[in-house]
C-alpha cells in the first residue's frame, strides 16, 4: 500500500545513531551548552521523529525570512509557523557558525545543533506575519514579546527523547503510519483539538469519517492558554466518548506533544502539514480553527488553503455545526433552513462557564460521559 509521502518527500529521523550517541555523549562536556525550556525541548522530539518533516533542525535566518514573508521555506516548501530557537547573547558565549553546541533539558544531555547562523529579528514583523496582530493580549504575540533577542538556526541531532506522561498515547509518524497500514486505511482523516470534544466536534469528525476509512484524532498536548482544558482532561473525555460512540475499526487516537500558538489561519495551514507526516490524507478545518478571541474571521482558516494547492494532505472544510431543535438534530447552515431561536451554537465558551459552575451541559451539547469525565476534576482548566 502505498502512503502518502511526507511533507517535503521524506520523513526526516535525526536520532542520534547507537554509535553516534555514544561518541557525541562522550564529547558532550566539552560543548558549550544550553539549557532549553520544555517547549524549546519538546520541538526537539517533533523535529528528531519527523513530526515537521522536512524540517532537519531550527530555521536559519533565510528560511525564517522566507517563512515570515512567503509562508514557505526558502526552496518554496510550504510552511507557516517558525520553528526557532531564542537565545540571550549572554548564554551563547563565543559560540559562531560551525560550532556545535549541546542543548540540555531538565540537566540531561537532549541534543546538539550544528550551528548555522546566529541573527536577530524584527518581533513586529514575525507578530504581524503570523498573528496578524500585534496586539499584547494575542497568546502568540505575548510569546514572541517574552522571546529572547536572538535565533540559533541549524540542524538538531537527539540524543535522549524528553519524555511524556502519556507515552501509552504518544506515537510518532513512522509509528502511526505503521498503524494506518496495519488497519488497512487507504484514506485518514485526521482532526486537530485542543478542547474536550462537544457534539459538533464529534459530528465533524464523524461526516468526515463517513467518505474516508479511518479517523486520526490527534489532541494537542502542551502548553495552552489559561481558561483552556488540561492536557489530561482531554485526553480522558475523549477516551469516554470514543469508548461509548465511536467504532474502534474505524477510529484511532494519538496526542500530539506540542504548543498551542493561536495562529488561526497560519496554523491551521501548520497543523495539516503535521498530519500529513503522521501519514493522513485529509485534514478537518472548522470553524475559527486554532483561533482566540475575535482576531480571525471563523472562516479565515479555510481560504489560506488556497494559497497551498501544492500542499498533499487535503483539506476538508466544514461550516459550523450546531444543534437544531427544528430538525431536531445536529445540522449546520449547508443543510438546515432554521435559524435564531431555533438553533443551539456550541460555543467553547459557553461551555466551558457552564463546567466552571459545576453545571453539566446539557446532551444535545455534550455527552453526558464527557461532561461526566471533566467534571469527575476539581480543577479542569489551566490556571
Ligand atoms: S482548535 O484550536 O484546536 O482549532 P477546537 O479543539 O475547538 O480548537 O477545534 C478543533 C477543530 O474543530 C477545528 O478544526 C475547529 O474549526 C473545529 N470546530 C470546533 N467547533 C466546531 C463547530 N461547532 N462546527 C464546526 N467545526 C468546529
Amino acid at each position: 500500500m502505498t502512503m502518502i509521502t511526507p511533507h517535503g518527500g521524506k520523513l526526516v529521523d535525526r536520532k542520534a545513531t547507537k554509535e553516534d550517541r555514544e561518541k557525541i555523549l562522550k564529547e558532550f562536556d566539552s560543548y558549550h551548552s544550553l539549557s532549553l525550556d520544555k517547549e524549546d525541548a519538546q520541538e526537539l522530539d517533533n523535529i528528531a521523529y519527523g513530526v515537521f518533516s522536512p524540517l532537519e533542525g531550527f530555521l536559519t535566518q533565510k528560511d525564517f525570512k522566507s517563512v515570515l514573508e512567503k509562508g514557505r521555506l526558502l526552496d518554496g516548501t510550504p510552511w507557516t509557523i517558525p520553528i526557532v530557537l531564542d537565545v540571550e547573547e549572554s548564554e551563547i558565549g563565543e559560540t559562531k557558525p560551525g560550532d556545535i553546541v549541546g542543548l540540555t533539558y531538565n540537566g540531561q544531555a537532549t541534543a546538539i545543533i550544528e550551528v548555522e547562523d546566529i541573527y536577530e529579528y524584527d518581533k513586529m514583523h514575525f507578530k504581524t506575519a503570523v498573528f496578524a496582530t500585534t496586539d499584547d493580549a494575542h497568546p502568540g504575540v505575548e510569546k514572541v514579546n517574552d522571546m529572547k533577542p536572538l535565533l540559533i538556526g541549524g540542524k538538531i541531532t537527539l540524543l535522549n527523547d524528553i519524555g511524556n506522561p502519556y507515552p501509552s498515547y504518544t506515537l510518532s509518524p513512522k509509528q502511526t503510519r505503521d498503524l494506518f497500514e496495519q488497519k488497512g486505511w487507504k484514506t485518514v482523516v485526521a482532526f486537530q483539538t485542543r478542547n474536550t470534544p462537544h457534539l459538533g466536534h464529534e459530528y465533524v469528525q464523524k461526516t468526515a469519517l463517513s467518505i474516508t476509512d479511518g479517523l486520526f484524532i490527534n489532541p494537542l498536548i502542551g502548553k495552552k492558554k489559561s481558561g483552556d482544558f488540561k492536557d489530561e482532561v482531554i485526553l480522558e473525555s475523549y477516551k469516554a466518548l470514543m469508548h461509548h460512540y465511536y467504532p474502534k475499526k474505524h477510529a484511532s487516537m494519538a496526542v500530539l506533544h506540542t504548543e498551542m500558538r493561536y495562529g488561526g489561519p497560519k496554523e491551521a495551514v501548520h497543523h495539516a502539514i503535521m498530519r500529513q507526516n503522521f501519514g493522513c490524507t485529509h485534514f478537518i478545518v472548522g470553524r475559527d480553527h486554532a483561533g482566540v478571541g475575535d482576531y480571525y474571521g471563523p472562516f479565515d482558516a479555510h481560504k489560506i488553503f488556497d494559497e497551498y494547492p501544492d500542499l498533499e494532505i487535503k483539506p476538508i472544510f466544514f461550516r459550523s455545526f450546531f444543534f437544531c431543535r427544528k430538525c431536531n438534530s445536529i445540522a449546520n447552515d449547508k443543510v438546515c433552513p432554521h435559524s435564531g431561536e431555533d438553533i443551539i451554537i456550541f460555543a467553547g465558551r459557553r461551555i466551558r462557564a457552564m463546567l466552571n459552575d459545576g453545571e453539566v451541559p446539557p446532551s444535545d451539547m455534550m455527552r453526558p460521559e464527557v461532561a461526566e469525565t471533566i467534571l469527575s476534576y476539581d480543577h479542569p482548566f489551566v490556571e
